[in-house]
């Protein structure tokens, strides 16, 4: 049984469904009526001259495209913590429903009721509400269009990751940057968390040496882990799969750690667990299409409640008669095309190599990396609290972090983590100061991304996907053109003295 894609393009949806749909908006919204073809798709449009923003007011002027949950983060920061210093002018989104949501929680929170713009009224936006920056938190697959939409049209642009999904989609935002002469912002959130700021210091001070190879294994349990198959996420179209999606953050951290560049990629990939045949396995009678109104929903422990949840039902369940977009899909469907079980290994042009697995039906939820350096090694791990996107619960809430240096003889060393409170461990408020503040200081670890660190992380894993197919190791240089070494901090390098070590042997006493 087939399902509706999560983001139908006008292309997709029968055209009558697709104008009633934005039509419903449009009234709702109070928006202009607008021109509903494909051709309206920011992808599709011939560039226009470039729209400088005249704010009168001195506070920066945002607009945010996508309005999920994700988006709720920023649109909170401009509207709250921000707020002196930022200002939302405009949301823009496929689904009205949730367009109109992100307008109501501007005026619970005492702010200005941004524009509300269809997805196909991206260019109206950016003339009349004359954002300076355009944040991206849509669908993964459709970040390249606004990102070189919003450059083209003389717009900073801050994406959530991944950057973009495929190689050919990364190179149309290396040459929009090219041709703009400007940057995008990748919010890699994960560098700010304190406990990963600090690996990077103990690396960048030397006390392991330079590292030589990394063992790094990552595993999602089967709530969250078992999320990304009932969503958008489950369809590579849509997520570029687990390597793209969720691997961007730790291929990231890797390269920003080492402060490396991926050279060449060999890995494989299967699904085993979230397959039709393991439903029957699990003693059901036969995967669904979704949990909502599932007739074996009291059998299945893979079951979500939209409805029990109130944040989750205004977001999705409320909206779904707008786009057939349905949040809580079985996981056992036979639509999904994404990998559970991946293992990478990279090699990287300091000479260092990583071997990578990313595990998505595991018993815990958290991560285990090592770093085998001259001299010695870091181990560092954290377990992770159960997190369900979009309900209040806080991803690493519960601690769980251990840091140990282990030098090549001698006694190894516990580290007391470095702590932070919030969102992802303490990075979100962090990140969120160096988006929205006028100035933050000079940050030593370099964590800010710009489309190098983007594209960099995406195509290991687009590489990975690549190499699932075909099972040759993918070469990074062979993806995109025009890629240079972003700005890394300085680390220890193959050219260093290494001192030896102790000896351990027992001196004759003659
Ligand atoms: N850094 C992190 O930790 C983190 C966490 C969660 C999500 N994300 C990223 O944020 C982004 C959004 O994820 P989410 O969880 O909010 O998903 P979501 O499904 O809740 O929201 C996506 C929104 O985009 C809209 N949309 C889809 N296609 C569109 C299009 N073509 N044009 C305009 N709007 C469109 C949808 O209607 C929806 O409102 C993704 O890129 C995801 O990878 C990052």
């Amino acid at each position: 049984m087939s399902s509706p894609t999560p983001t139908p393009s006008p292309a997709s949806l029968p055209r009558r469904d697709f104008v009633k749909t934005v039509s419903a908006a449009t009234v709702a919204l109070g928006l202009a009526p607008a021109l509903l073809t494909a051709a309206d798709t920011p992808a599709a449009k011939p560039a226009a001259a470039a729209t400088p923003a005249s704010a009168p007011s001195s506070r920066k002027r945002f607009a945010i495209v996508g309005n999920g949950g994700r988006s709720r983060m920023f649109q909170e920061a401009i509207q709250n913590t921000y707020k002196d210093h930022a200002e939302l002018v405009a949301v823009c989104d496929k689904n009205p429903g949730r367009l109109a949501l992100a307008q109501k929680r501007s005026e619970a929170a005492g702010a200005k009721r941004p524009a509300g713009y269809a997805h196909t009224d991206f260019d109206r936006m950016i003339a009349e509400a004359k954002p300076d920056t355009v944040i991206v938190t849509t669908v993964d697959a459709t970040h390249n269009e606004y990102i070189v939409r919003a450059l083209d049209l003389g717009c900073d642009v801050i994406t959530e990751k991944p950057m973009t999904t495929t190689p050919e989609k990364c190179q149309q935002i290396i040459d929009a940057c090219a041709r703009t002469g400007k940057h995008v912002r990748v919010t890699f959130n994960y560098r700010y968390a304190p406990p990963r700021t600090q690996i990077k210091e103990l690396l960048m001070s030397g006390e392991i040496g330079d590292v030589l190879s990394v063992d790094f294994h990552w595993l999602l349990n089967t709530h969250h882990g078992a999320d990304y198959f009932r969503r958008w996420h489950g369809e590579k179209k849509n997520s570029g799969g687990l390597m793209i999606h969720k691997a961007t953050h730790h291929f990231d951290l890797v390269n920003w750690w080492l402060g490396a560049l991926p050279v060449s990629v060999t890995a494989t990939g299967k699904r085993e667990f979230y397959t039709p045949s393991m439903a029957k396995r699990l003693g059901l009678k036969s995967h669904h299409e979704r949990c909502h109104g599932c007739p074996e929903a009291d059998a299945c422990a893979f079951f979500m409640d939209l409805a029990a949840e109130s944040s989750l039902k205004a977001l999705y369940l409320d909206n779904e008669h707008h786009d057939g977009y349905f949040r809580d899909k079985c996981v056992f469907n036979p639509r999904i095309d994404i990998e559970d079980t991946m293992n990478v290994i990279v090699s990287y042009d300091t000479g260092a190599t990583l071997s990578y697995s990313l595990n998505a039906f595991n018993s815990w939820e958290g991560y285990q990396i090592a770093f085998n350096g001259t001299k010695g090694r870091i181990e560092h791990g954290i377990v992770e609290k159960i997190y369900v996107s979009g309900t209040n619960e806080v991803q690493g809430a519960s601690g769980g972090v251990s840091t140990r240096v282990i030098p090549l003889r001698g006694p190894a060393r516990d580290i007391k983590p470095w702590e932070g409170t919030g969102g992802h461990g303490g990075g979100d408020k962090l990140m969120l100061d160096e988006l929205f503040l006028p100035s933050t200081p000079a940050d030593k670890y370099l964590r800010a991304s710009d489309e190098m660190g983007g594209a960099y992380s995406m195509l290991i894993g687009a590489a990975a996907n690549r190499c699932f197919l075909n099972g040759q190791p993918v070469r990074i240089a062979d993806l995109v053109a025009g890629l240079r070494r972003p700005n890394m901090a300085p680390m220890p390098t193959r050219l260093d003295p290494v001192p030896m070590p102790a000896s351990g042997k027992r001196r004759s006493r003659d």
